[in-house]
């Protein structure tokens, strides 16, 4: 039997989209039925379903489990009080059309015990859980791990962009590490934990209340490159050993917006055998093949989307996940930097190391920027005159990775984030530079 903790064994099966197979004790997983009368080992079969049974082929997520005890096999849900996590718009406060832009929080003092549950902090939210509608962006601060806490969210999708730290992800269908560079994908209603093998961590989150993060079309591009389905990576079935029949866990599940806790009999990181297509993976943004201009001008920034959650209006994103990796810039008379633009669309964006090139002070790794649908941004002063300035020589961006999770919903910031203390009131100063021009 394959076993969770089990490091040398830690192995994954590849692409986005695939209907995967996996199984921890040869012979685990039924061949041509899903629901046998007496499945081997005296295993039960449990379905999960991602999607609505009828959603089209597409669309459609489901995977079925062979585990040990079912996972009706739990108490009564009691209330857990969260005060940092929030959901949906209505939690989040009215603030200015102002471009807003925040400093790290401070990695949690060895005073401060938090797991990953625990350190999340909500940013900015939109939409409407209930409604299938909009995303919350958090940040987490870690550094304890989850041990015998499971925790499965009924209310979205977990999209975490890990900022410094690893974090070893345990989910039902086998195990994720992922370290900075990398993101992990979790499924909505799918249980899973956080465990910090390297100490303290600190990471993004994009909780997805809307349709499950797709690869987006490629259009023109043609059947190759951005993310590349093969290169997203889905666990092998494991089971949780150490935990043993007497090792007693707590659930927290996050449902209807509110968090509740229950106890479980034993681990329920016990599935032996699966297959389907509603599977957590992970992807390394080195991996992902950087399309741009090699004449002038640049494309949309919509070509460095990773992946897509679409909303009802083609084209018109619940969320899209968007990253600048490093790339090489050639363009010829062109001002290389991201030009100034005000967008129908709501931008929250993280940095995960380096530095940005739009704003190569001031946003710093683990700090974050709101600029909401309509406001406008843009390269700072020092970012304009570097971009109008010498020749324009091919040149390599190395060294950073920042990220967008970009929304139809407008944003509203937390009150916490509006009062953390790492508001940067001064963010709009650093265009006072620019202009006028024609002088
Ligand atoms: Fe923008």
């Amino acid at each position: 039997m394959r076993a969770m903790n089990d490091d040398r064994d830690l192995s994954y099966q590849s692409g986005f989209g695939n209907q995967h197979a996996s199984e921890a004790l040869p012979g685990a997983l039924p061949m041509g039925r899903n629901n046998p009368q007496q499945p081997a080992h005296g295993l039960f079969a449990e379905l999960i379903s991602g999607s609505a049974f009828t959603a089209p082929r597409v669309a459609n997520l489901r995977t079925w489990m062979y585990r040990r005890r079912p996972s009706v096999q739990a108490g009564a849900f009691e209330p857990l009080a969260h005060e940092g996590w929030k959901t949906g718009a209505r939690e989040g406060v009215l603030a200015p059309p102002d471009p807003m832009r925040w400093l790290p929080l401070p990695m949690p003092a060895a005073t401060q015990s938090l797991d990953f549950i625990e350190g999340m902090r909500t940013w900015v939210v939109n939409g409407d859980e209930a409604a299938h509608t909009g995303m919350a962006a958090h940040l987490v601060l870690a550094n304890r791990s989850m041990g015998h806490k499971a925790f499965v969210n009924a209310d979205g999708e977990m999209l975490v962009v890990p900022q410094q730290g690893r974090l070893a992800i345990t989910t039902e269908l086998g195990r994720l590490d992922v370290k900075p560079g990398e993101f992990a994908l979790l499924p909505r209603g799918l249980m899973w934990k956080v465990d910090l093998p390297d100490g303290a961590a600190r990471a993004y989150v994009c909780e997805n209340y809307g349709a499950p993060f797709r690869l987006p079309e490629l259009g023109p591009i043609g059947s190759n490159g951005l993310a590349n389905p093969r290169d997203f990576l889905v666990p092998v079935a494991a089971v949780e050993e150490d935990a043993g029949d007497s090792g007693e866990y707590e659930l927290v599940k996050k449902h209807g917006g509110a968090l509740w806790r229950t106890r479980l009999p034993a681990t329920p990181f016990d599935v032996v055998a699966w297959h389907g297509n509603d599977v957590p993976c992970k992807y390394d943004t080195a991996n992902f093949v950087v399309i741009g201009s090699i004449s002038h001008d640049h494309p949309d920034p919509s070509i460095f989307t990773v992946l897509t959650s679409p909303s009802d209006t083609p084209g018109t994103a619940n969320c899209d996940f968007v990253i600048f990796p490093p790339r090489w810039l050639v363009m010829e008379d062109t001002f290389r930097p991201p030009w100034y633009h005000r967008n129908l669309m709501s931008e929250f964006m993280g940095l995960v190391y380096g530095r940005y090139d739009a704003k190569e002070e001031g946003f710093l790794p683990g700090g974050s920027s709101l600029h909401n649908s309509m406001v406008p941004h843009g390269p700072d002063a020092d970012a304009y005159a570097k971009g109008t300035a010498g020749p324009q020589v091919p040149y390599k961006l190395e060294g950073s990775l920042a990220f967008m999770f970009e929304s139809r919903w407008l944003f509203r910031p937390t009150r916490l984030a509006m009062e953390s203390g790492t508001l940067d009131r001064n963010y709009a100063r650093c265009w006072d530079g620019l202009g006028p021009a024609g002088t």
